[in-house]
């Protein structure tokens, strides 16, 4: 969880400085108070005031510059810090830190660090591979460093080859990943995502509003706390989450199919799609043209994958979702009972801010002791992060 924390960013003379910005501005976005800490070449690049301005804290650049202060900054920048991130990072500053060189204001801070540290590198191809460099970011790996690789694509030198900075929301997953609990590590977690379409011909179909960004939030905060996860969604417009391995399917039949087939490696399985309750009882392979269309169209129930799953035998923690809008409580106690879960999160899609298609939720979490909490309006990803505490200590018991 990156909400709260802080953060400080290192930034270092490559010509991806100005992508450092963004990292900036997302990392506060997602509740981070970030300060900066740059090297006097990435200052050529972009100006330490713009750091400045967009951290609205004092940037850590040029000590034998900022006269007038009091305490010495590569220290005080440090303390109380959870975490680092280098972003853009030089063969440079990833040679010196492997060195224990502490020649400027960045590298003096980099040393003092007592928390995690994450590196983005960006130089040129030939530099990258260069095995000093290779040598280097092995060593600092060894201490627990965590790199975030660079991206093949072209470089500013004209060359193409592995060196560009990775994307912000990569660099930012890595963060996210290294302020979690490892609560789930070796553990595999099966989550299913999306709303699911059941046709009726070949143009229309039988869906729901569900956008699959609650499923996907779990996926990544699972991801985040060490698990092996199995992403399973309908349609959806959202990117998979770096390093979760994603099946993507339509209908409630083709979920079905792919849940069982993954269920028995699955210690924990969360049902989060919006699985449709009803398909077309005849589907047309055509389009079906409005002057044949029949008045009324049949329906019938698609197969209730959890209802399924907590029949089958097998040592795994079961969580399940449901939508209400009345007597919350009460239905979702019900609906634990009758599908055998272990827990169950329910939305109340009445409150505002809660349910389909909204970047916050509100859900109450029961469990099978008769548990029950309350979640205020908050982002997804902590609805996310709650969820898998729970079930990370429902795991221990
Ligand atoms: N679910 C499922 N297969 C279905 C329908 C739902 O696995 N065919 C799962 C959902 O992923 C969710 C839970 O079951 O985890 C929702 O249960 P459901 O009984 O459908 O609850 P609601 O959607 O709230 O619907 P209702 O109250 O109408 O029963």
């Amino acid at each position: 969880m990156i909400s709260g924390k802080k953060i400080m960013l290192g930034v270092s003379g490559s010509i991806a400085a100005y992508k450092a910005l963004d990292i900036l501005r997302r990392l506060q976005e997602e509740g981070a108070s970030v300060r900066v800490a740059m090297t006097k070449n990435a200052a050529h690049f972009v100006s330490p005031m713009t750091f400045l301005t967009l951290s609205r804290h004092p940037v850590l650049w040029d000590e034998f510059r900022d006269s007038g202060r009091s305490d010495i900054g590569h220290i005080a920048i440090t303390e109380g810090l959870d975490l680092a991130v280098i972003a853009p990072a030089t063969a440079n500053v990833i040679g010196k830190l492997a060195a224990g060189i502490a020649d400027d204001a960045l590298t003096s801070a980099l040393l003092a660090l007592e928390c995690p540290l994450v590196i983005a590198p960006a130089m040129n191809d030939r530099m990258y591979r260069n095995p000093v460099v290779q040598r280097n970011i092995g060593f600092l790996r060894e201490q627990g460093v965590r790199f975030v690789d660079p991206e093949e694509g072209p470089l500013a030198c004209g060359a193409i080859g592995q060196g560009r900075l990775a994307e912000t929301e990569r660099i930012v997953q890595e963060v996210a990943s290294a302020l979690s609990p490892r609560s789930l590590a070796g553990v595999t977690v099966l989550i299913t995502a999306g709303p699911t379409r059941e046709p009726i011909d070949a143009v229309r179909f039988i869906s729901n509003p569900s956008t699959g960004r609650m499923g996907f939030a779990l996926a990544e905060a699972a991801r985040n706390r060490g698990a092996d996860v199995i992403l399973i969604s309908g349609p959806t417009e959202l990117t998979p989450p770096w390093g979760v391995s994603h099946v993507s399917v339509t209908t409630a039949a083709e979920m079905r199919r792919a849940v069982m087939d993954s269920a028995g490696k699955a210690r924990v399985v969360i049902m989060a799609a919006a699985v449709s309750d009803f398909r077309s009882a005849e589907r047309s392979e055509g389009k079906i043209k409005k002057e044949s269309a029949p008045e009324v169209l049949r329906l019938e129930r698609t197969e209730d994958i959890l209802l399924e799953l907590g029949r089958t035998p097998g040592k795994r923690l079961l969580v399940g979702f449901a939508a209400e809008t009345d007597s919350v409580i009460q239905n979702a106690r019900q609906k634990l009972k009758q599908k055998n879960l272990d827990m169950i999160v329910v939305n109340d899609i009445t409150r505002q801010g809660a349910g389909f298609g909204t970047d916050t939720n509100a859900v109450t979490v029961l469990d099978r002791s008769g548990a029950v909490t309350d979640l205020p309006l908050m982002k997804k990803s902590e609805v996310a992060a709650r969820i898998l505490d729970n079930v990370a200590e429902l795991l221990q018991k």
